[in-house]
C-alpha cells in the first residue's frame, strides 16, 4: 500500500473533523491593511459563498477568475483558477489589523507574463504532477522507463516545463459547516510533460472561522504514476513591513533531513539535524545560521510525525506584527525554502519588490526524487487507488 493511500484512509475517517480556511484578497501588502475584524464590512458574509471576479486575460487570452473567500473574523483567502493560486491571504495581526500574509500579484499577467515565467519563482500555485525534483526527469515504473521534463538543470522540477501551476482550473465555489471554500479540478493527460495515465486532481481551499486555511488534495488515476501534490505559496507574516523574512521563528519537529547534491538531488542520505544549522526543532530565527547553508534553505525535512495522520509540520512566529502559523499535514516531508532566487526582478501586490529571502515556503509534500528512492515513502499511485493528502495552515497571534 503506498504512503498516499494511507493517508487517504485517514483523511477519510476523519471526515470534516481537520477542515480549515483559507484568507485572501487581491490587495496589495501596501495597501491591504483594513480595519479590525468587528468593523469589516464583509464580515456577515461567511455563510455565503465566496466572490469572483475576473483577474484578466492570460497572455493567449483566457480570462481567468479571482475567488474570495470571506470567513466571520474577516479573514480573507483569494485564489485564482489560474495554476490554482493563492493570490492573498488576509489574517489579522497581534493589534487585530488584516494584513496580507502571502507573496503574489494584482493580476494574472504578474504571473503568466514574460517577467514571473522567466523567473518562474511557482509563487502561491498548486504544484504537480510532481512537486520538488526528480532526478534527470527519470523513472522507471514496472520495468518501463520515462522521461519526463526537463526544466531545472539536469533534472524536472514541480511538473516540468509547464506543470499544474500554468493550467486554467475548473473552479466551483462552495461553502459548508466548516467555512467557504473553492473546488478547483484539473485533468492531466496520458503523457502530459512525459507522465503515465489520465491523473484526475481535485484540490479544495477551505478558510475556516479559526482563521485556518486548509488545502485538501485528492487524485485518481487510470496507469501507474508518481504523484507529489502541494503548494507553493511564499509567506512574509509581517504584510510585507519586513521586506525579508530573516527575523521570522520557525520550528520543524524533524530530527533528519535529506542530504541533496549539487543540483538539489537527495543523495538517500537521511542525515541527523543535530548540532547543525538545520535544527529547528526548537526556534530558530531564519537568518541566525541561514549563512551556514550555501545558497539558503531549500531541503526537505523528514517529519517525526510522518506515517501517524495529520501530524505537526511547522510553526512559525514574526515578532514584528506578533503573527503566528501553524501548519499540519499527513505527508512525510516538508521542504523549506528561503527564497533563495528572488532577485527583486518582480514587482509584485501594489508594487511591492520581492528581493532576496523576501518570503518563505513550507511545502507538504513526499520526499523529493522520491521515485528513484526505494527506500523513501512511496509516491506510486495505481489504478483503483485513491489520493487523499490534506495540510492545513493555522494564524493566530502572539502578544
Ligand atoms: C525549490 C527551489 C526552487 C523553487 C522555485 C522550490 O520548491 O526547492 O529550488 O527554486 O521551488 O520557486
Amino acid at each position: 500500500m503506498n504512503s498516499f493511500r494511507r493517508s487517504g484512509l485517514l483523511a477519510v475517517t476523519l471526515p470534516g473533523l481537520l477542515l480549515l480556511a483559507a484568507c485572501g484578497s487581491n490587495q496589495s501588502a501596501e495597501q491591504s491593511t483594513t480595519t479590525a475584524p468587528a468593523a469589516d464590512s464583509t464580515q456577515t458574509k461567511s455563510a455565503t459563498m465566496p466572490t469572483s471576479a475576473s483577474f484578466g486575460k492570460t497572455p493567449d487570452g483566457t480570462e481567468v477568475q479571482l475567488f474570495t473567500l470571506t470567513n466571520k473574523q474577516g479573514a480573507k483567502a483569494a485564489i485564482t483558477n489560474y495554476g490554482g493560486t493563492l493570490v492573498s491571504l488576509m489574517m489579522p495581526d497581534k493589534d487585530g489589523k488584516m494584513g496580507d500574509v502571502v507573496l503574489g500579484f494584482d493580476d494574472v499577467n504578474g504571473y503568466a507574463g514574460p517577467a514571473f515565467r522567466k523567473a518562474n519563482p511557482y509563487i502561491g500555485a498548486l504544484i504537480g504532477r510532481y512537486g520538488n525534483r526528480i532526478k534527470n526527469g527519470k523513472f522507471t515504473i514496472d520495468g518501463k522507463a520515462y522521461q519526463v521534463g526537463v526544466n531545472n538543470g539536469p533534472n524536472s522540477l514541480h511538473g516540468g516545463k509547464v506543470g499544474y501551476d500554468q493550467k486554467i482550473w475548473e473552479a466551483q465555489p462552495g461553502t459548508s459547516a466548516d467555512g467557504q471554500s473553492l473546488t478547483l479540478k484539473y485533468l492531466s493527460k496520458d503523457g502530459e510533460e512525459g507522465y503515465p495515465g489520465n491523473l484526475q486532481v481535485t484540490v479544495v481551499y477551505t478558510l475556516t472561522d479559526s482563521n485556518a486555511l486548509r488545502i485538501d488534495y485528492t487524485a485518481t488515476t487510470d496507469k501507474t504514476t508518481p504523484v507529489n501534490l502541494t503548494n507553493h505559496a511564499y509567506f512574509n507574516l509581517s504584510h510585507g513591513v519586513s521586506k525579508d523574512v530573516l527575523n521570522h521563528e520557525v520550528t520543524l519537529p524533524a530530527d533528519r533531513y535529506t542530504v541533496v547534491d549539487a543540483t538539489l538531488i537527495p543523495t538517500g542520505e537521511l542525515k541527523p539535524v543535530k548540532g547543525t544549522p538545520f535544527d529547528f526543532t526548537t526556534p530558530h530565527a531564519i537568518g541566525e545560521r541561514i549563512a551556514q547553508v550555501p545558497g539558503g534553505y531549500d531541503h526537505n525535512w523528514a517529519l517525526n510525525g510522518s506515517g501517524e495522520g495529520q501530524h505537526a509540520a511547522a510553526t512559525v512566529y514574526d515578532p514584528a506584527s506578533g503573527r503566528t502559523m501553524e501548519v499540519t499535514t499527513d505527508q512525510p516531508g516538508i521542504q523549506f525554502y528561503t527564497g533563495n532566487f528572488l532577485d527583486g526582478s518582480l514587482k509584485g501586490k501594489g508594487g511591492t519588490v520581492y528581493g532576496l529571502h523576501g518570503g518563505f515556503c513550507l511545502e507538504t509534500q513526499h520526499f523529493p526524487d522520491s521515485p528513484n528512492q526505494p527506500k523513501f515513502p512511496s509516491t506510486i499511485l495505481k489504478p483503483g487507488e485513491t489520493l487523499h493528502s490534506t495540510s492545513v495552515y493555522t494564524f493566530g497571534v502572539r502578544k
